[in-house]
C-alpha cells in the first residue's frame, strides 16, 4: 500500500521556485533517502510534505486520504480541518536541531503531544512515552530536562516523541547533522533498527553510506526537480546523471 503520494508538487518563495513539479511515492515499509546539495529543496520538500509549509499546487495523500488537492484554478486546496487532523496524526518529523521544549522535563517533552493532541489521559500517555524512552535507551533520563542530555540523548528523546505518537510514516531532516561522529553513529544505528522493524520513512541526510546501507530508494534533488532515483547502489555507486555524478564526487564511497 501507498503511504505517501506526492503529485507535482510546487512551492516557491516569492519569486523563487524552490520545489518544481516533484511527485514521489513511498510504499509502506519503504525508506527513501533524499540527498542532494544545500539549497536543492530538500527541507523544502519534507516541510511541504508536513504542512510545515503550505503547497502551491499539486496532491499530498496519505494511505488514500487526501490532505491537499489542486484545484482547477491550479491552486492548493487543502483537506477540511477535521480531515487534516486525522492524516496530521499519520505522519512524525524529526528535525536536525532536535526543537525539544527546553522547560520540559525528558518525559514531559515525549508525552505531551499524546495528552493534548491525542487526548490520552495521562497515566496511559506516561506509559507510552516510557515505552518509548526505554527503546531509546533514555529510561533513567526521564526526569532530566534537554540542557542535561547529549545531543545525541536529545536526538534520541525526539525520536521517542515522534514514535510515541505512533505515526504511519517518519520523516528525518538531516537528523545527525549537528552531532559529532560518534553521536552520529548512535543515531544512525536507531534509525537502522527501526528500518528493520519496517517504519516507513523519508530521511534527508548528509551521510552517503548510511543512505545506502538503510534506505531502499534513493532520490537525488538539484535546483528543485528529482534529478535521479533508483535503487541505493545505482545512485550512488553507479549515478548516471552528471549533477549526481559532479555531488556524489564529494562525498567518500
Ligand atoms: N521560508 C523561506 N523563505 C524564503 N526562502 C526560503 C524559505 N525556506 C527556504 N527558502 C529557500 O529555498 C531554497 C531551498 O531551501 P531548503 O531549505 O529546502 O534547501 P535544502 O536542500 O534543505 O538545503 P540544506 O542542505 O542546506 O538544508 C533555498 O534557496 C532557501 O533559501
Ligand atoms: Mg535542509
Amino acid at each position: 500500500m501507498k503511504f505517501l503520494e506526492i503529485k507535482n508538487l510546487r512551492k516557491s518563495f516569492g519569486d523563487l521556485e524552490v520545489i518544481k513539479d516533484i511527485s514521489l511515492d513511498v510504499e509502506e515499509g519503504q525508506v527513501v533517502a533524499v540527498i542532494g546539495p544545500s539549497g536543492s529543496g530538500k527541507s523544502t520538500l519534507l516541510r511541504c510534505a508536513t504542512m510545515l509549509d503550505s503547497m502551491d499546487s499539486g496532491e499530498l495523500i496519505y494511505l488514500g486520504e487526501h490532505a491537499v488537492t489542486t484545484g482547477a484554478d491550479g491552486k492548493a486546496i487543502p483537506a477540511p480541518s477535521k480531515q487534516l487532523k486525522k492524516i496530521q496524526g499519520y505522519y512524525g518529523l524529526v528535525f536536525q536541531n532536535f526543537n525539544l521544549f527546553p522547560h520540559y522535563s525528558v518525559l514531559k517533552n515525549v508525552v505531551d503531544a499524546l495528552i493534548t493532541v491525542q487526548k490520552k489521559s495521562k497515566g496511559e500517555a506516561v506509559e507510552i512515552g516510557r515505552e518509548f524512552l526505554n527503546k531509546m535507551s533514555l529510561s533513567d533520563k526521564e526526569d532530566a530536562y534537554p540542557y542535561q542530555l547529549s545531543g545525541g540523548q536529545q536526538q534520541r528523546v525526539s525520536i521517542a516523541r515522534a514514535l510515541a505518537l505512533n505515526p504511519k510514516v517518519l520523516f528525518f531532516d538531516e537528523p545527525t547533522s549537528a552531532l559529532d561522529p560518534e553521536l552520529t553513529g548512535e543515531i544512525l544505528k536507531v534509525i537502522k533498527d527501526l528500518a528493520a522493524e519496517k517504519m516507513t520513512m523519508v530521511i534527508v541526510t548528509h551521510e552517503m553510506s548510511f543512505a545506502r546501507d538503510v534506505a531502499n530508494h534513493i532520490i537525488f534533488m538539484d535546483g528543485g526537480i528529482i534529478v535521479e532515483e533508483g535503487l541505493p547502489d545505482e545512485v550512488i555507486k553507479n549515478p548516471k546523471n552528471e549533477r549526481t555524478k559532479t555531488f556524489l564526487s564529494r562525498f567518500e564511497k
